[in-house]
């Protein structure tokens, strides 16, 4: 195990009716004029709106809104709200809605303290200061953790390019979360969080480091649970309990907290970052096509069969093949697969519409045109990441 600090101040206030205290807690956090984002009318349509309304209004917190966050968030809107802000004199951003319009929140918050544009901060040119207005959220989508993560990530739609940056300070004050939130998700949408969450846990535990032995079992715990729950999920869109379980394992797969000590992988949200940027589909969908073809194509590779073997036998129940781990592995895979075709998403590129045509310019990208490797687990070079982007079409 590597050293490491962690600090995770994310104060999570989950639970039924738990949305109803918004105002209540934004005023015990110091909050006076807030800035109310939000995406679509989902938000509209399942009530939650008015009750956010309600609940700032009898805190006696005046507000503005920026309504219009779309998936894969665009830097243009994050614009339009640092200008908001600093119009406005706004003290706390409160985010409304799934990871898109909390990421939208994050960028603002530390946009409003840079004079120049904030792209120079989400793309990594500039490095954030340590001024923002901290940011708070009520979740209603499971899926990319950002409700406890230091990051966001945020597209601009005119190069195209889709890209993040991340401080400590970026993690929100608060966090709200209500289970029951999430019952009018589509069940595409929650099963496009669902194999989020499982990547979050993955690409910390495919780690080359060694002796981390709690992490892994805690990643394991996180996947065991998402895939019992999300079944339950999608049959019963209602169950408190299914959608209560699959919520906190958003939350842990993303805090970090089992990344501690440990080397990171990270190629396949590196690659789904690319894919989303260009062809604009749902970060979850990307990952279900990129990660079991992944593990597929390190099962050729003896130094990576160890760790692909073990989870095959210790989230999937596959049965251990002593003679040959690799079959075990592939079993595995075969029933990660299982899952996301029952749960509704793609297994190819092709059954997300991506074509072939751009997957020279990508593999560029994510190597500086073959000049380094991706991921920790397995250092994936430029050929690599075109054969696998084959295998994947
Ligand atoms: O816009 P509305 O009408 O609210 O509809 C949204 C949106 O269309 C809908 N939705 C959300 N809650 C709902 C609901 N529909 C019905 N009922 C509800 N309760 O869901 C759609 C997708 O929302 P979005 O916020 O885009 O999804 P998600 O939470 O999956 O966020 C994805 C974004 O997060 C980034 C991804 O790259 C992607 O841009 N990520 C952020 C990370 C972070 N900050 O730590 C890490 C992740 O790996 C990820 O990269
Ligand atoms: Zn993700």
């Amino acid at each position: 195990m590597n050293g490491f600090e962690f600090q995770c101040a994310t104060k999570m206030i989950f639970g039924r009716e738990k949305e109803l205290c918004v105002g209540e807690e934004l005023k015990k956090q110091g909050a006076s004029r807030v800035l109310l984002v939000y995406g679509g009318t989902s938000i509209k349509k399942s009530g939650l709106y008015d009750k956010v309304v309600k609940a700032l209004d009898e805190a006696g917190l005046s507000f503005d809104e920026l309504p219009g966050v779309v998936p894969n968030p665009r830097v243009s809107l994050v614009r339009k709200g640092i200008g908001l802000c600093r119009e406005k004199e706004v003290d706390f951003l409160l985010a409304v809605g799934g990871g898109s319009v909390i990421d939208t929140c994050k960028a603002i918050s530390f946009g409003v303290f840079y004079e120049g544009d904030v792209w120079d901060l989400i793309s990594g040119k500039v490095k954030p200061g340590d001024k923002r207005i901290p940011v708070a959220d009520i979740l209603t989508l499971p899926a990319a953790g950002s409700e406890e993560s230091d990051s966001c990530v945020i597209s601009d739609e005119t190069i195209p390019m889709k890209t993040g940056f991340g401080s400590p300070l970026m993690r929100p004050v608060f966090s709200i979360m209500n289970p029951e939130l999430t019952y009018t998700l589509p069940p595409y949408q929650t099963a496009c969080g669902c194999m989020d969450i499982m990547a979050h846990a993955m690409e910390r535990y495919f780690s080359p480091t060694e002796h981390v032995e709690m992490t892994d079992r805690v990643a394991e715990g996180i996947l065991a649970t998402v895939i019992h729950n999300l079944p339950i999920a999608l049959e019963n869109p209602r169950d408190y309990a299914a959608r209560a379980e699959i919520m906190l394992c958003g939350t842990w797969a993303q805090n970090d907290m089992t990344g501690c000590g440990r080397q990171q992988d990270w190629f396949n949200h590196g690659l789904e970052h690319q894919i989303s940027g260009f062809y604009d589909i749902a970060h979850g969908a990307g990952l279900a096509i990129s990660f079991p073809a992944w593990m597929e194509y390190l099962c050729t590779k003896q130094e990576c069969v160890p760790k692909l073997a073990q989870i095959a036998v210790r989230v999937w129940n596959a049965p251990m093949n002593f003679e040959n781990p690799a079959e075990t592995a592939k079993e595995g895979i075969k029933r990660l697969r299982g899952l996301i075709r029952e749960a509704g998403l793609p297994l190819t590129l092709g059954e997300a519409g991506v074509g072939t045509e751009r997957f020279e310019e990508i593999a560029d990208a994510m190597t500086d045109k073959g000049s380094h490797t991706c991921g920790a687990f397995y250092p994936m070079s430029r050929e690599d990441i075109l054969s696998l982007l084959q295998n994947m079409a």
